[in-house]
């Protein structure tokens, strides 16, 4: 053997031997896992990011560190409002099996796609142990009841179909918010005279169109037809979806053109700078009005949107089990925070929604939010398509990106054959 061979020949051997030894000397092999070491875990899983959004998770937070203060608790964000980024990034991490021990789900259709898929533990037993069951208002139970179980805590109830607007520019134009859309467009040209931006709109979030569109279909058709657009088989051909698209491509022509590169609390922002005088969005819009130190009713103002008058669109933000969680004890304590009084009544305040839980604190309530629960309680009630109420999650893609389509390129006669295509994902 050349002497270069035998070097080499010499010195795997010794790796061999070594590698052998440390073999030898290390704790017999491990069928299990050994426990982590550390401190106890629990993920959660979100999209909220934003001012007021960021500020109600964190009080639940401190209420779960309270009570369990050896858990470190990982706060799994990912920005983008209406979860649509953050959506995308769980279903990688479910297929793959890596889930998270709790996440933010909608309420209704949106959250039996997580079921359907085997994602998800019941909770049904946990939910009455809790006593959950006797606080909640049947709408939101039966929302979480599919197949004979219960799957996840509501947290709050939100309103999707409010106008904010800006008290000091209204004032000093003489306006009043607009009721009908007529109304709205009154409006919409005093303030066009004025120089300002009418109506706020975004779109960096990729929702802020379509949740544009949901109130004027809403206002278009009416709670009770509204609602049948929803049943599988649903007739998008009605003329009346041409006579909505037409009023959003006419609203649209009312705000800013940069609509694609804000988000919805950017869009919120400008109005209430008083460089738009409206926006139509969810009363999230209010928490993050709150986070910025500004102050309902003597900042700025609410209405119904125009045509929705004594219809409260709803939606509702909960969180459930993972099957296959890494931490179901911890996810089970959270979960426990979540539905109790103390959670929301600590958690909604910041968030701009009203408690789910029937016994909650009134007089924690802010001046719009006292309106909203009362509104709650008397309006008639329609169910949010961006926000997972109304349908499947395959739908509100469709339907999501339909629209999207649509605040660029302004395309009517596109927007209605994709909507008409869309109906085949309402089951
Ligand atoms: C909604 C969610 C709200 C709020 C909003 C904007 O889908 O239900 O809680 O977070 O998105 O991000």
């Amino acid at each position: 053997m050349p002497k270069v061979r035998q070097k080499l020949f010499h010195a795997i051997s010794l790796l061999a031997v070594f590698s052998m030894a440390l073999a030898a000397c290390a704790p017999a092999a491990t069928a299990t896992q050994a426990p982590q070491a550390g401190p106890k875990k629990l993920e959660i899983f979100s999209w909220w990011t934003n001012g007021g959004e960021a500020t109600g998770l964190n009080k639940m937070f401190d209420i779960y560190k309270a009570k369990n203060a050896d858990v470190e608790i990982v706060n799994a964000t990912v920005a983008g409002g209406a979860g649509t980024n953050a959506k995308t990034v769980l279903k990688t991490r479910l297929q793959g099996g890596q889930p998270p021990d709790s996440w933010q789900v909608h309420a209704g259709k949106e959250l039996t796609s997580y079921v359907d898929a085997g994602q998800m533990e019941p909770l049904t037993q946990f939910f009455k142990d809790q006593g959950f069951d006797k606080v909640m208002p049947k709408l939101l139970l039966d929302q979480i009841t599919y197949k004979g179980e219960i799957w996840s805590v509501p947290v709050n109830v939100h309103r999707s179909n409010i106008l904010w607007y800006n008290k000091k520019v209204f004032a000093d134009n003489g306006l009043t918010p607009p009721k009908t859309f007529d109304d709205f467009f009154t409006v919409a040209e005093a303030l066009k005279a004025k120089g300002l931006t009418p109506l706020a709109v975004g779109g960096a979030d990729k929702f802020e169109t379509p949740h544009l569109f949901e109130s004027v279909l809403l206002g278009t058709f009416g709670p009770a037809d509204y609602a049948k657009l929803f049943q599988p088989g649903a007739n998008w051909g009605d003329p009346r979806v041409d006579q909505a698209v037409e009023t959003l491509n006419k609203m649209l022509g009312y705000s800013n053109s940069d609509r694609s590169a804000l988000g919805w609390a950017a869009a919120m922002q400008l109005m209430l700078e008083g460089k738009a005088g409206m926006t139509i969005m969810g009363d999230w819009a209010h928490g993050y009005a709150l986070s910025k130190g500004l102050k309902p009713d003597v900042d700025y103002g609410w209405a119904a949107a125009p045509g929705n008058d004594g219809v409260f669109m709803w939606l509702s933000d909960s969180f459930g089990l993972a099957k296959g969680a890494p931490n179901p004890e911890q996810a089970r304590a959270w979960l426990a925070v979540c539905g109790s009084k103390d959670g929301q009544d600590a958690f909604n305040p910041a968030k701009g929604s009203i408690p789910a839980r029937t016994d909650a604190d009134k007089s924690l309530y802010d001046v719009y939010l006292q309106y909203s629960i009362d509104a709650f309680g008397k309006e008639t009630l329609a169910p949010s398509i961006v926000h997972g109420a109304a349908a499947p999650e395959a739908y509100m893609l469709a339907y999501g990106n339909a629209l999207n389509v649509f605040s660029s390129d302004l395309d009517a006669k596109t927007l209605k054959q994709a909507l008409i295509d869309s109906v085949k994902e309402i089951k």
